[in-house]
């Protein structure tokens, strides 16, 4: 079988990163939207219970299909939705703290987003210049004109478009889908961020030119000493460039780990099934990979129980009654988790090669699935 470009990673400078204070940490962090009109009680749980933590210049990936939660997570981050319940925490302060809308506007210069569509997230009107001198101008109150200037020229030559000069008076019609979404990069960049949350930015282009803008996440992470949470349905992306994973189905992160440790030996019979819809996790996944996983999450009013149950081949009597908690799988390391009964009890399987350090082929997601 032909490698996929995604089959290796890009170059890190300094291998795996000691474990540091969480930059971003969120505690039962929860999204429910109402549905059905005014007189309805119906909820639809987007995102429930969700915990976690990324840490400084960390790449964390959040995987899953369409409507886990993934988008609506990222939003309630970036403070474009209010949450219903649960805390998110930025160095160890609490977004609820933040009053003034300058606080606010801080924040999302310090944590901005890239979206998915990079035809439509760029205004048509405006010339390049336009967004950037914008996040500039708000940011960097510290610089004058010339500054300016020099900044934008900076933060295009960051994401690989030079000269700057020739981007700056370009409409986003006269650039490419790959060049849009670098300039939706250089935009974030412009406001001088600690963390880009990075929604499927990589979705709408060419495989070709994919590779690319992750190869270039990973430069940005070393150069500008930021973290990345990188969104994505296409679980060999997430493993090309992302130091750890969270797993989402139907609002629930339900497995996490080191990248290569869930991919190994996933836990959660979620994980196991998507990797085993993967002909091979190395590759690139098609969407419609994931319709073959079976109908949708049920998120509208879901009661008590594991939300995976009606799908899951492991399920058991408890499941229907008892939400499962992420919990260690890994021994009580605590860097494993896994919110499933049946993952809790059972031993994991013994891992298979890295392909990468055994000098192998790599494994088949088959046999991953069976972990
Ligand atoms: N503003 C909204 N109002 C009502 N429902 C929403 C809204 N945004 C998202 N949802 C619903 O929340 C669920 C999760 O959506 P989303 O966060 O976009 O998932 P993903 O990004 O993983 O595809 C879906 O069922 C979606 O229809
Ligand atoms: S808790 Fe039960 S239904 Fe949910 S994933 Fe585990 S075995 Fe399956
Ligand atoms: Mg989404």
């Amino acid at each position: 079988m032909m490698m996929s470009p995604l089959s290796t990673r890009p170059p890190s400078e300094d291998g795996p990163r000691a474990p540091t204070e969480p930059l971003l940490q969120t505690v039962g962090l929860t999204k429910h939207f109402p549905i059905g009109g005014l007189l309805s009680h119906h909820q639809l749980h987007a995102a429930d219970g969700v915990d976690l933590v990324i840490r400084g210049r960390e790449i964390v990936a959040l995987v899953g299909e369409s409507g886990s939660g993934k988008s609506t997570l990222a939003r309630l981050l970036a403070m474009i939705y209010r949450p219903t319940r649960g805390e998110i925490r930025f160095r160890g302060r609490s977004l609820a703290t933040l009053r003034s809308r300058r606080d606010v506007l801080e924040y999302r210069g310090r944590v901005p987003m890239v979206f998915q569509d990079p035809y439509s997230s760029l205004n048509p009107v405006f010339r390049v210049s336009h967004g950037i001198m914008r996040a500039i101008k708000l940011h960097r109150p510290d610089l004058s004109g010339g500054g300016r200037r020099a900044e934008a020229e900076r933060v295009l030559r960051l994401v690989g478009l030079a000269p700057p000069a020739d981007f700056l008076d370009k409409f986003p019609h006269e650039l490419s889908g790959g060049q849009r979404q670098r300039i939706g990069f250089a935009q974030a960049l412009a406001s001088r961020p600690l963390l880009i949350l990075a929604d499927e930015p990589v979705s709408m282009l060419d495989v070709s030119i994919r590779i690319g803008l992750l190869n270039l996440m990973a430069e940005l992470r070393e150069r500008e000493q930021l973290s990345l949470l990188y969104i994505t349905h296409d679980i060999a992306s997430a493993r090309y460039v992302a130091d750890r994973l969270l797993v989402m189905y139907a609002g629930h992160i339900v497995e996490q780990g080191g990248t290569e440790e869930v991919l190994q030996q996933p836990r959660h019979p979620y994980t196991q099934l998507l990797l085993a819809a993967a002909p091979d996790p190395m590759a690139e996944i098609g969407v419609s990979s994931w319709a073959e996983l079976g109908e949708p999450p049920r998120v509208v009013d879901p009661g008590p129980g594991c939300r995976f149950r009606w799908r899951c081949p492991r399920a058991e009597a408890v499941c229907s009654s008892i939400d499962p908690e992420l919990r260690s799988v890994d021994g009580g390391a605590g860097i494993h988790l896994a919110a499933c009964h049946v993952a809790a009890r059972q031993p994991p399987a013994s891992p298979l090669p890295d392909a990468r350090t055994a000098g192998q082929a790599p494994p088949t997601a088959g046999a991953a699935g069976r972990g």
